[in-house]
């Protein structure tokens, strides 16, 4: 949305070039293939996230589901921290992105031993709180 604005902007003004060229050297090569940490955020927490999908679908019994979710999860555990925090310490959001990594790997084997509880618990395994006070703007 912020995107189509910024393109909308420029283009009525003239300077498309301009702000292609400004905006391609804030992303890195990284970032290109790691989605955003506000995406991830979304994916993970939002409407329809992993973090209601995931116990939904075990407590239906469709581990086939739970499961192909919860990998998805994982891989974004797995990289969230190629992203540069958006505010604070490095070291500290290495260590934060290293929990939210644990948190899904966690997940991912409950939906892989298709035990419901674990699931349910394994969901609550993020310190929202702990990481959104240090890194996030
Ligand atoms: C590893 C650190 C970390 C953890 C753990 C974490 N968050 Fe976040 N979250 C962030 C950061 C950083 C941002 C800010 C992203 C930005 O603005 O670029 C954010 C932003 C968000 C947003 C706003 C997304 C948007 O841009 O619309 C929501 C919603 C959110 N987090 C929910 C949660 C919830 C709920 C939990 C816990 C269940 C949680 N987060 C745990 C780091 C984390």
């Amino acid at each position: 949305m912020r995107k189509m604005l910024k393109v909308t902007l420029a283009a009525s003004l003239g300077l498309l070039a301009v702000v292609f060229a400004v905006g391609g050297s804030t992303t890195t090569a990284a970032e290109d293939k790691t989605p955003a940490v506000s995406e991830i955020m979304k994916k993970s927490f939002g409407k329809g996230g992993f973090k209601s999908a995931i116990p939904a679908a075990a407590k239906d019994g469709k581990w086939d589901d739970a499961q192909k979710l919860a990998k998805e999860w994982n891989d974004l555990g797995k990289v969230i921290g190629k992203n540069k925090p958006p505010k604070g310490e490095d070291a500290s959001w290495k260590e934060q992105c290293a929990k939210f990594g644990d948190a899904t790997k966690a997940i991912l084997k409950a939906t892989e031993d298709k035990d419901a509880k674990a699931v349910n618990k394994s969901v609550g395994g993020f310190n929202c709180g702990a990481c959104h006070k240090a890194h996030k703007p």
